[in-house]
């Protein structure tokens, strides 16, 4: 990559991709995205034997995550090892590792260790603040006029999971779920046997700034309203079961829960294209990724 940024798929959603251990390739992530410098990046690598590299102290319990979810949409938060520098955490001393299971995001970072002795610093490949993409064109809509000469996009098509990680914070005695995903408190409760683990809704709890966690993010253009009753001439968004009223425009109808995560930010994009002003969205109730989804739709209701 020498020190070019590469935006590539994985299964959750696109992400902008720095060598980890150059400074100046980072600081053009920050750049790029507009994102605030104490806000840590995700260090993506190809294996789990790679994790005693960046991180130290791993508990049993990640060990059994680990195992059990990556490759995966989940994303451990370790100690950092000694080479994990300031760039990447923001100045904290933990380090975040995800191992994603997208063919080409796999193959991107497993060839880049080989060659650099390093990994992928990457958060999503949005402007700060903005809906996460979750396809090629969304990335390049994004952020092509930021992009420079020798920075590439990768286009691996739509992504399968379509809401970014579950992030696990693998510090404590428990672990504690930082910002929910399709890794669902259950399956980390059934995983591990641990029967504590904290569904946090912010970043005030921890102590430890999650981007992704502040009040309003995820955000579209178009002014995102929770369960209210749709609006003639302005974006709706529901599971298929449930009917369009005359006038509305019907932006995705998702079967089940999964598909919503998969569709909902290219349906929000879709709004902002169509010059919507309003999207009304009919929340999935329940357990599972539907919580994940309730999260991003609370934050994107929030307004940029
Ligand atoms: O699915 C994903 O996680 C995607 C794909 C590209 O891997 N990445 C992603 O990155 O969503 P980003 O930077 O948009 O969101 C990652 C979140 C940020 O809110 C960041 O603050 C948090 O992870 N994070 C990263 N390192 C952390 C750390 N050491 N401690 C606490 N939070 C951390
Ligand atoms: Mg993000």
């Amino acid at each position: 990559m020498a020190g070019r940024l590469v935006a590539f798929p994985t299964e959750t959603v696109y992400g902008l991709g720095a060598d980890a251990r150059n400074p100046d390739a980072v600081k053009r992530i920050y750049e790029v995205k507009g994102r605030p410098a104490d806000h840590p990046l995700i260090v993506h690598i190809s294996s789990i034997n790679q994790v005693e590299k960046w991180a130290i102290e791993i508990p049993d319990y990640a060990i059994a995550l680990a195992r059990n979810f990556w490759p995966g949409p989940m994303t451990l938060i370790f100690k950092r090892s000694a080479i994990v520098k300031d760039f990447i955490t923001g100045g904290q001393e933990t380090v975040g590792l995800r191992i994603p299971s997208d063919p080409i995001a796999l193959a991107l970072i497993s060839e880049f260790e080989k060659i650099s002795d390093s990994a992928i610093a990457a958060p999503s490949a949005n402007r700060f603040g903005h809906v996460s993409p979750t396809s090629a064109p969304a990335v390049s809509s994004e952020l092509s006029e930021y992009l420079g000469y020798g920075d590439l996009i990768l286009d691996g098509g739509a992504c399968y999971v379509g809401v970014e990680s579950t992030i696990i914070d693998c510090t404590g005695k428990h672990p504690h779920i930082l910002r929910p995903g399709a890794i669902t408190g259950e399956m980390i409760v059934e995983c591990t046997g641990s029967k504590f683990v904290f569904e946090a809704n912010n970043n005030e709890s921890s102590g430890i700034r999650v981007s992704g966690s502040l009040k309003n993010h995820y955000s579209p253009l178009a002014t995102v309203l929770l369960d209210e009753l749709p609006i003639v001439g302005q974006g709706f968004i529901a599971l298929a079961n449930v009917p369009t009223p005359e006038g509305v425009v019907r932006l995705a109808s998702p079967i089940n829960d999964e598909e919503f995560a998969r569709v909902l930010y290219a349906s929000l994009r879709a709004a902002d294209e169509s010059g919507l002003t309003h999207v009304v969205v009919v929340q999935p109730q329940g357990a599972g990724i539907a919580i994940a989804i309730r999260d991003r739709l609370r934050r994107s209701a929030n307004g940029r």
